[in-house]
């Protein structure tokens, strides 16, 4: 199994690019389920999550290949409508083939995608939007088994009580083939729903308001095979930002969307941390000093709870005391008792941690990656640490980061896979 060794305290420089996001390239490949035919992506990361997600659209008769950053899919009409739970179980996102699998052929068997390292995170959300488009839903087996009488759904109303991402995404996705008008009330507002949406249109779907709380969805009879540029990783990007801040230096993240950085961008320049924002890049320029400050995470447009973990390592060396609240998911914590083995000073509680920062104060240790953003955490622990970090488990990190180690390398970080 992989681990990644990283000796501390080489300050970063230089410039490295963000890959395409991969909260919206899975989507993305999901919403081709909606039109057979030729769909061509590119800036698609190369990440096990991706792979995962050509494997259930395999299951589902697509045919899905990659060249270089490109990838196509081939899509045809599916000999079942089943999302196994083997496919589901890797990756939870699986999950956002229901809406496209049930405005299209009026029918899915969807596997629950069970408990998850952040969190319980279920599926209610999702389930409650596509009955309110006429889905009749019965859980059986571990199954979701949905079917639209008549098969068509119908245009509804549909007010989130939790601006949900996925349930989101999966409903504005059925509703692109549904009879009438949705609404999608206390929608989401990331900037990977909008960018699905900028598909979906492409594919000739009416979809107006994405990006803010109210999403309305124009149904049509049928949508067609469409080409698209995924955008720039947000969170990919914050983090190589963070990893500058954390090690100090002077490092310019390129072909990221810096507006889609805000709420981070004024934390690090709260903290002491220098940050040019250009067109299509940020520059952050760090020479210690920094101080703590407190971030509550929030939906988008405030503070990302996929860069409260990696922000926290920030916080262990800074100057001060840190609150760091967490209110998207109850459980994304398990990253804490790691950095304690780093030396950290961290008091968690249910969904607050305090964290008293220690310019200076982290050591080496083997530590254990426990979800994505925690083994990126770790890694940038490791550049502040003094000695040697070794991140087992770090096949969370490929499921979500293009070779984060090159990445970080180029910049003059002393990271490795062994
Ligand atoms: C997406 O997850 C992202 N995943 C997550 O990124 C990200 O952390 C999250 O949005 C929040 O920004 C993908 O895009 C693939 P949610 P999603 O539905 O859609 C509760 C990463 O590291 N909820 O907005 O699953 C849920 O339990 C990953 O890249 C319900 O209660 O997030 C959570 O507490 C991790 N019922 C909160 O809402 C539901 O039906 C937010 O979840 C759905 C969600």
């Amino acid at each position: 199994m992989d681990r990644m060794r990283v000796v501390g305290g080489k300050t970063l420089r230089g410039e490295v690019r963000a890959s395409g996001a991969k909260n919206s390239a899975l989507k993305m490949l999901f919403a081709s389920l909606l039109a057979e035919g030729r769909h061509e992506f590119s800036n698609v990361p190369d990440l096990k999550d991706v792979d995962s997600s050509f494997a259930l659209l395999e299951s589902l008769n697509c045919k899905a290949r990659r060249e270089g950053d490109r990838v196509i899919i081939d899509v045809a009409a599916p000999g079942n409508f089943e999302a196994h739970y083997d496919l589901v179980r890797k990756m939870r996102a699986s999950i956002l083939c229901l809406g496209p699998l049930l405005a299209k052929y009026g029918q899915a068997q969807v596997s629950l995608p069970g408990g998850c390292a952040i969190g319980s995170r279920p599926i209610n959300l999702h389930l409650e939007g596509m009955k309110a488009l006429g889905a009749e839903i019965e859980l059986k087996n571990g199954y979701v088994h949905a079917s639209v009488p008549g098969g068509r759904l119908q245009g509804g109303q549909i007010l989130f009580e939790f601006a949900t991402v996925g349930g989101t995404e999966n409903v504005m996705m059925a509703a692109t083939l549904a009879n009438g008008t949705t609404y999608i009330e206390n929608a989401a507002k990331e900037p990977e729903i909008v960018d699905l949406a900028n598909y979906l249109n492409k594919m000739g779907a009416k979809i107006s308001g994405a990006g803010t709380s109210i999403i309305r969805v124009d149904g049509v009879k049928s949508l067609n095979a469409s080409q698209h540029r995924v955008i720039p990783d947000r969170i990919e990007a914050g983090t190589l930002l963070l990893a500058g801040a954390i090690a100090g230096g002077d490092v310019t993240v390129t072909d990221c969307v810096p507006d889609d950085l805000d709420a981070l961008l004024a934390k690090l320049r709260e903290a002491g941390h220098e940050i040019h924002a250009g067109p299509n890049q940020v520059r952050i320029k760090s020479s210690g000093g920094a101080r703590c400050v407190d971030i509550t995470t929030a939906p988008h447009p405030g503070f990302p709870t996929d860069l409260q973990a990696q922000f926290m390592s920030l916080m262990c060396v800074s100057e001060g005391v840190s609150v760091i609240s967490e209110t998207v998911f109850e459980n994304r914590f398990m990253h804490v008792t790691e950095l304690l083995r780093l030396g950290a000073d961290i008091t968690p509680k249910t969904r607050v941690a305090v964290v008293r920062g220690k310019p200076g104060g982290l050591e080496g240790a083997p530590v254990m990656a426990t979800d994505l953003r925690a083994s990126a955490c770790l890694v940038l622990a490791g550049l502040a640490a003094r000695g040697e970090t070794v991140v087992n488990r770090i096949y969370h990190l490929d499921r979500g980061y293009e070779k984060l180690e090159n990445k970080l390398s180029s910049l003059g970080a002393a990271v490795e896979r062994f």
